[in-house]
């Protein structure tokens, strides 16, 4: 696993954008999974931006999103399906038949859990995956406690994750339950791109990368295992670190 310290979050956008561009021009066919969530909109607005400037086509990669609150169908303003549509797959010349988001509205959603699960084998499995890391250390909506060896399935969300995210509902009444990729099929990707920006993440940034053991407690902290994996955070983000990490 690696750190990079970058001064600020446009650096941090610019940086993470650069991978995954470069990463599409080694591999036109890359299959990407991606989040949603405050952190990763300057990434993607530089990929869009990119994209419309002619340098950058993503009409041959495949898609996936970590995760849909359960309960939402793909038109509900809060879901994860119209973000990444207004903030990326809408912008760019991605092929449809390539996006993959879970369908918070599916009808028997342990079964979409299964053949979500499925389509990434069949994609054969993920070549770059971007993670946001949540202020308790969850990545996707695997919350504290996921067992490492998870795969995509329905979770319960964190009361401290419902209440960092109510603003985006009626009433503040965010949804109780998820459908995440599990952390097993994040750990099989072949390169692990988390992105943490701002002083409200440096705790669960420092616990997940040099604080105590790698622990079911700190979902984020299974990436110090990875081969590929690299933190990519903001001063504010990497300042509980310590002065040596930082490269
Ligand atoms: C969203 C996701 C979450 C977020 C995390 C950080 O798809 O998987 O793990 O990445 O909650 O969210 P922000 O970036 O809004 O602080």
């Amino acid at each position: 696993m690696k750190i990079r310290v970058l001064p600020d979050y446009d650096a941090l956008s610019e940086t993470a954008a650069a991978v995954v561009a470069e990463r599409l021009r080694e591999k036109p066919s890359a299959v990407l999974l991606l989040p949603t969530g405050t952190t990763p909109l300057g990434m993607y607005r530089r990929l869009v931006a990119l994209h419309r400037s002619g340098a950058l086509s993503f009409a041959r990669a495949t898609f996936f999103n970590l995760d849909e609150y359960l309960g939402l169908p793909p038109d509900h303003p809060a879901s994860y399906h119209v973000y990444m549509r207004e903030n990326f797959y809408g912008l760019i010349d991605s092929d449809p038949a390539r996006v993959h988001v879970p369908r918070g509205d599916a009808l028997d959603p342990e079964a979409e859990c299964l053949r979500y699960e499925a389509a990434i084998r069949e994609a054969g499995g993920i070549d770059l995956c971007v993670l946001g890391i949540g202020r308790n250390g969850h990545i996707g909506f695997n919350e504290p406690g996921a067992p490492f060896v998870s795969r995509t399935r329905v979770v319960r969300l964190a009361e401290s994750t419902r209440r960092v995210n109510a603003a985006d509902f009626e009433a503040d009444r965010s949804p109780e339950r998820a459908i995440t990729v599990g952390l097993a099929t994040i750990f099989e990707a072949r390169e692990v791109l988390l992105l943490a920006s701002g002083a409200n993440k440096a705790g669960a940034v420092a616990a997940a990368v040099v604080e105590g053991e790698v622990s079911e407690n700190i979902p984020a902290s299974v990436l110090r295992r990875h081969p590929k994996g690299t933190f990519l955070l903001d001063e504010d983000a990497g300042s509980d670190l310590g002065g040596g990490l930082a490269d």
